[in-house]
């Protein structure tokens, strides 16, 4: 599968306790190249994903998505 971009996870603590990885594993199945990131000190925020040069809070699957095809 070709790849459709790239997608910065934090696998801190925080973030994986809110399902970062999971959702890592989801986006490498949908074809996107995911890049482990260290804790970027949003853990209140957490999960904190990045998509481009922005993070989203609190990220779910659905807003991640969104920001992806925003992205085009
Ligand atoms: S653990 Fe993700 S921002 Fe700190």
């Amino acid at each position: 599968m070709a790849c459709k971009g790239t997608v910065g996870v934090c696998y801190g603590p925080r973030c994986s306790d809110f399902g970062s990885r999971e959702m890592a594993k989801e986006l490498r199945q949908n074809g996107y190249e995911v890049e482990d990131l260290d804790c970027q000190s949003l853990c209140p925020h957490a999960p904190a994903i990045r998509v481009g040069d922005r993070f989203i809070h609190r990220a779910t699957l659905e807003r991640i998505n969104e920001k992806l095809q925003e992205s085009l």
